[in-house]
């Protein structure tokens, strides 16, 4: 029994009700209990956006926005990006602790091993028009593989639940590499199981008519701390989305491409695109004053800027500068970065900033070196989608096994008419048309 209350007094009757507080937190169906006549609906919160509204209770991702701190599974993101690959963050952010060697062994084994796509899919894909975007493309490709998979179903069957786990985790970088392939004309890549699994993605980007691909070590880390910083953030617009279309009981890559989908747009993981779109917009550094100008009378919106949950310095995108300058050392610098840098430099003085605490987020500086990698700025939002794989899934695995969690189904205040009934007149008008 909580000790704590809130007392809550509806000046509509003068009655007082005490709410139970628990983590800080009310219940909302607490409130319900709060009504004008016996017969009354009860008292609701309205939260649009979810700004103040808490889904559900989470042990996966810790944020303390205010003070920039991000741990998975209690590990501060420091640590785990300095000290651990993706695919043990990966084993971590689902499992809930770091894997023992021989969990590790069957970890890396069985991801491995569900690298292939059908040779269907590859059919599928090549049904693209030749510019189509990637995340379209990923979006479609992974709901496609429930057709594949029809016992991805029995999402209340752990065994079947683990095996979808190991192909989603697997095949994300092979559908991703397919649609970059795609767009180029190139012929698909096979995996290659001796390589890592950033190695491997590379391979099947970029491996042209050599009989072995040998990624370069310091890229092929530097995108696996990438996946890593990209893993899990907690109940986001994609996890959120992962969480309610995985509440209908629907399978995992359903509910993975819905993720997907709202990972896609420019606000979430389509900013990163954005981001190098607007930094080749600007163009050089003396025009960073006129843009900045334009972004405080509200015209455009700084991407890669500002955070729902961050007030203060994401601190994926710190991580993200330091790993800039060991990119560079092997790609060249990106002439980008001076405008980014100057950007942020203005932005962190500017008193419009300042007072909304916005501050770069992950998607600032990732893009400019997903560049000096090689990639075209239309596959960024996938390498997002790729890393965040693990993170939807852990989101998704928290919420069935979670019994305070049902099918999702929000409440509305509603604000349209009352009853109202055709007329004679609207009727023979609509009938004669
Ligand atoms: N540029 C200019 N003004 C901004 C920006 C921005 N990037 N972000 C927020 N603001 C302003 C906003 O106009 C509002 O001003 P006012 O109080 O005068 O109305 C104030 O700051 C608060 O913003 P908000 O829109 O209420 O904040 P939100 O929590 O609803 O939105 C956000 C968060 C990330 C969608 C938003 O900051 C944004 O659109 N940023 C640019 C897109 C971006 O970089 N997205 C990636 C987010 S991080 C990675 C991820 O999660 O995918």
């Amino acid at each position: 029994m909580a000790n704590d209350f809130l007392s809550i007094k509806d000046s509509r009757t003068g009655k007082t009700y005490e709410i139970p507080i628990t983590n800080d937190t009310i219940n909302a169906m607490d409130l319900r209990q709060i009504k004008v006549k016996e017969d009354d609906f009860g008292m609701m919160a309205y939260d649009p956006a979810f700004k103040n509204t808490a889904s559900c209770k989470s042990s996966v991702t810790f944020i303390d926005g205010a003070k920039g701190i991000l741990r998975y599974r209690g590990y501060p993101i420091e640590d785990v990006a300095e000290n651990l690959d993706y695919l043990s963050t990966a084993y971590l952010i689902i499992h809930g602790d770091l894997p023992n060697a021989k969990q590790k062994d069957e970890w890396y084994y069985n991801i491995t091993h569900h690298t292939m796509l059908h040779e269907n899919v590859k059919k599928f894909i090549e049904g693209f028009r030749y510019d189509a975007h990637p995340m379209g493309m990923l979006i479609s490709t992974v709901a496609a593989l429930s057709t594949f998979y029809p016992e991805a179903k029995n999402i209340k069957d752990p065994e079947s639940r683990k095996h979808q786990i190991y192909r989603l985790i697997a095949k994300m970088p092979t559908i991703a590499a397919a649609a970059y392939r795609h767009r180029f004309g190139l012929p698909f890549v096979y995996p290659d199981n001796d390589l890592s699994y950033a190695g491997n993605f590379l391979n099947m980007l970029f491996k042209m008519t050599e009989l072995k691909y040998t990624p370069d070590p310091i890229l092929e880390k530097a995108l696996d701390v990438l996946f890593i910083l990209h893993a899990d953030h907690e109940q986001n617009c994609s996890a959120s989305t992962m969480r309610v279309v995985g509440s209908s009981q629907a399978d995992p890559y359903s509910a993975t491409a819905a993720a997907a989908a709202a990972l896609y747009g420019p606000l979430h993981g389509g900013a990163n695109e954005m981001v190098l779109r607007m930094l080749r917009e600007i163009g050089s550094k003396d025009k960073v004053p006129a843009y900045v100008k334009r972004v405080k009378e509200g015209e455009v919106l700084l991407m890669g800027f500002g955070h729902r949950v961050y007030k203060n310095y994401d601190p994926r995108a710190r991580i993200i500068k330091k790993i800039a300058d060991q990119v560079f050392e092997v790609t060249g610098r990106n002439p980008l970065l001076d405008i980014a840098l100057e950007l942020e430099r203005i932005a962190l003085e500017d008193e419009y900033f300042v007072k909304r605490k916005l501050y770069p987020n992950v998607d600032f500086y990732s893009g400019i070196i997903y560049q000096a990698m090689g990639f075209p700025v239309e596959i960024y939002p996938v390498l997002f989608a790729i890393g965040r794989t693990s993170g939807w899934i852990a989101q998704w695995e928290e919420m069935l096994n979670d019994p305070d969690q049902k099918i999702a189904r929000p409440r509305q205040v509603y604000i349209g008419e009352g009853e109202r009934r055709l007329t004679a007149g609207k009727k023979s008008e609509l009938m004669e048309h």
